[in-house]
């Protein structure tokens, strides 16, 4: 899409996720998200969820009965070592990733891994040389990136019809109660690694990489975030204002904003739904029409692309490439450092 006259929006070039050859999934970790996972790939792919894994056996037959999988695995060893395992999804909380993800390569299987990739960018750096080593797929599954909305977005992007981007703004905020996971300390809890990299890999998306980032933070509890402002800068000077919380429920929208046009993704940007592109003046206002929807209506596509890599030889995404997330992670780390 190189047309910056905006007659219309450009179309999405993603593949049908139905259309993606099979692969044999395992579920690492049977929590909230895999949940959603398995419910996403029954509703609109062809994959199959073979097995799953639970450092209890009693929770993962409990998951395995509920969402019709064949076989239930009592330790994340027992899941590794199925044959009948392609690829594992891994579901854990944040500070399992890393060692979930090299675990999984050591076994030979290939990896999808819950965002954030890992609890820094060292620890991604890590799975990065795994990757390497095994010649398996690794993928971080910033879902959102994986939309059919934001392969629009990217073309308009990509064409220019933003004109020169200046700024970004994006906001996740959700409120969630003391007895959440988000609220352990042990677990990485506090709203940048759960909610925050959303904006951030939206930024980078835009941007690319940042010469400065400012933090501000507010305590929700000892030792724990509960809400973060970050001003990050490229080397141009443009600027990105990030807004992440779990103490209130905030807008969750985002704005990319350039000289000719400015692109309003309603809250919640980062998953399926509607967006408007503004030309400056105010006209045209094209309409990106998407019904809504949530993580069942979205977390399939970062399956699929992994699914139709893989049966290329390929063992990494060109939407959302493992340096990607090392540098969400990075910016994250510098967040962390000064709050
Ligand atoms: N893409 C999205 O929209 C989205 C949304 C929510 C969460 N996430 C990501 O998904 C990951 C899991 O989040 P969730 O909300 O699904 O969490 P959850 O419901 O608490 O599930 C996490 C699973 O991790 C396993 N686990 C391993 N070590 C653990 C430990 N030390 N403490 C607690 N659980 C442990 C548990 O399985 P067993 O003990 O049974 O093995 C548990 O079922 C997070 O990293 C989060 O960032 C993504």
């Amino acid at each position: 899409m190189t047309d910056t006259t905006l007659g219309a929006l450009p179309i999405a070039r993603t593949p049908d996720p139905v259309e993606a050859p099979a692969l044999r999934w395992g579920i690492l970790g049977p929590g909230w998200i895999a949940a959603r996972f398995v419910e996403a790939l029954h509703a609109n792919t062809r994959q199959q969820v073979v097995a799953v894994g639970s450092r209890d056996h009693s929770r993962a037959g409990a998951f395995a009965a509920q969402w019709a999988v064949p076989t239930a695995h009592g330790s994340y060893e027992a899941l590794l070592d199925d044959p009948q395992v392609d690829i594992v999804y891994i579901a854990t909380t944040h500070p399992s990733h890393r060692d979930n993800a090299i675990d999984a390569l050591s076994a030979g299987k290939h990896v999808l891994v819950e965002k954030p990739l890992a609890l820094d960018a060292a620890g991604a750096r890590e799975i990065v040389t795994a990757a390497a080593r095994a010649d398996r797929f690794v993928g971080e599954a910033m879902w959102t990136k994986f939309l059919p909305k934001f392969d629009v977005i990217r073309q308009l992007l990509d064409g220019g019809a933003l004109g020169e981007i200046r700024t970004v703004l994006a906001d996740h905020g959700e409120f969630f109660t003391p007895d959440h996971r988000i609220y352990d300390p042990e677990l990485a809890g506090g709203p940048l690694l759960d909610l925050g990299t959303y904006p951030i890999a939206l930024a980078h998306m835009v941007f690319g990489s940042f010469t400065s980032v400012i933090a501000h933070g507010q305590p929700a509890a000892p030792e724990l975030t509960g809400q973060i402002s970050a001003l990050l800068s490229d080397a141009a000077g443009n600027q990105a204002v990030l807004h992440t919380t779990i103490l209130s429920d905030t807008p969750t929208s985002a704005v990319i904003s350039g000289r000719d046009a400015t692109l309003h993704i309603g809250g919640p940007f980062f998953m399926p739904g509607p967006f408007t592109l503004t030309r400056h003046g105010g006209s045209p206002v094209l309409h990106y029409d998407e019904k809504p929807g949530t993580q069942t209506d979205g977390l399939h596509y970062a399956a699929a692309e992994a699914a139709r890599l893989i049966a290329n030889g390929r063992i990494e995404s060109e939407i959302h490439p493992l340096r990607y997330a090392v540098a969400t992670l990075e910016v994250a780390d510098e967040i962390r450092s000064q709050l």
